[in-house]
């Protein structure tokens, strides 16, 4: 009874902080020691990074526009080269505060929600390797990492490793996220065969990272609503897995019965980006967040897309009432 109530807590800083952060130094050095062995991408860490970020929202900008469309960001109608920008910025300020709000937000009902993706969803296989693209702050791929984890210790002598590489479009999230795996101390299950790596890049084009038919798993949670061409980044998921590998996308839908969805959208437009203003001093990234949760595509629509992009056995599960929804598909 008393474990949600002490793992927000935790992981928010508020009870034990003493070991997280007597770890914490050490742990940096063996980043910076060895960065990633990886055969795809560097792991992201510096200014750098930063820059490039903004290198490929600026081509993006210049690709879009010859052709003038227009996009939506919330509800408000924007040039589609501006999107990304724009939705770069609300990640870049709400990094710091993000696992909080979303403990706040959802009452912790997100980590039930991700749990049940990776718990009851996904069977990720020891020596694979596993993408969690738009993965924030990490909370998905650390969830992968663990269930791999648990996977070696019971074949101690397999002599394989199984590597989750959680790729981001935004480096402050990463940043946060690559913290909370040296508290976690996440970065020493390598030697449980586990590898976490971190990447940045646009879940539209990984082209340049992650090969064709490389990725055993794609998860992606809560982050496909942001990116400008939804239909672009389900392709891209097609074309980096693997004969037989899985996609499985954890977004925000629609909420049945009616009655509910009034409620829950009076709770969304009227308190959320309140708790945005008092905790995170941001009242408008959480307008935005709420906003692009109605423009979303329902369930249907969304699992239409997904057969769309060439995926099979194309399923979703609503969760609290359709307040989430789970969506996969296999890529034959
Ligand atoms: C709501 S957060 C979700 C983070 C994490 N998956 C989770 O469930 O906590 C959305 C994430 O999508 C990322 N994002 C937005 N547009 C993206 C894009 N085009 N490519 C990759 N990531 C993107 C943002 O930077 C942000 O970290």
């Amino acid at each position: 009874m008393l474990r949600f109530p002490v793992r927000f807590l935790r992981s928010h800083k508020l009870l034990s902080t003493r070991l997280c952060y007597s770890q914490h130094s050490e742990a940096s050095d063996v980043f910076k020691k060895y960065p990633s062995a990886s055969s795809f991408a560097n792991v992201t860490s510096d200014a750098n990074n930063s820059q490039q970020t903004q290198q490929t929202t600026e081509s993006n900008t210049k690709d879009s526009n010859n052709t003038q469309s227009e996009t939506h960001f919330g509800y408000k109608t924007v040039p589609e080269h501006e999107k990304q920008k724009m939705v770069h910025e609300v990640f870049r300020n709400v990094a710091d505060k993000y696992d909080l709000m979303n403990d706040l937000m959802s009452g912790t009902m997100h980590r039930i929600w991700k749990d049940q993706m990776i718990g009851d969803h996904y069977r990720p296989q020891i020596g694979g390797t596993y993408l969690d693209v738009a993965g924030g702050t990490g909370d998905v791929a650390f969830r992968i990492a663990e269930y791999l984890k648990r996977q070696h210790l019971n074949a101690p002598n397999s002599g394989l490793t199984s590597r989750v590489i959680v790729s981001d479009i935004n480096a402050n999230m990463l940043e946060v996220g690559r913290q909370k795996s040296i508290e976690l101390n996440l970065h020493k299950w390598e030697h449980h065969g586990v590898k976490l790596d971190w990447l940045e890049g646009n879940a539209e084009d990984l082209s340049e990272t992650i090969p064709d038919r490389s990725i055993d798993g794609y998860t992606i949670a809560f982050g496909i609503r942001n990116v400008t061409h939804i239909d672009k980044a389900i392709k891209e998921a097609h074309r980096v897995l693997k004969p037989g590998g899985q996609f499985l996308c954890l977004e925000f839908s629609q909420v049945y019965p009616i009655a509910l969805r009034q409620f829950y959208d009076w709770y969304s437009f009227n308190i959320i980006p309140k708790i945005g203003q008092v905790v995170a001093n941001d009242h408008d990234s959480y307008q935005y967040l709420v906003e692009s949760i109605r423009q979303f595509p329902p369930q249907e629509r969304f699992k239409q897309m997904i057969q769309d992009a060439g995926f099979k056995n194309v399923r979703y599960t609503s969760l609290t009432f359709g307040v989430v929804a789970l969506h996969s598909g296999i890529k034959l």
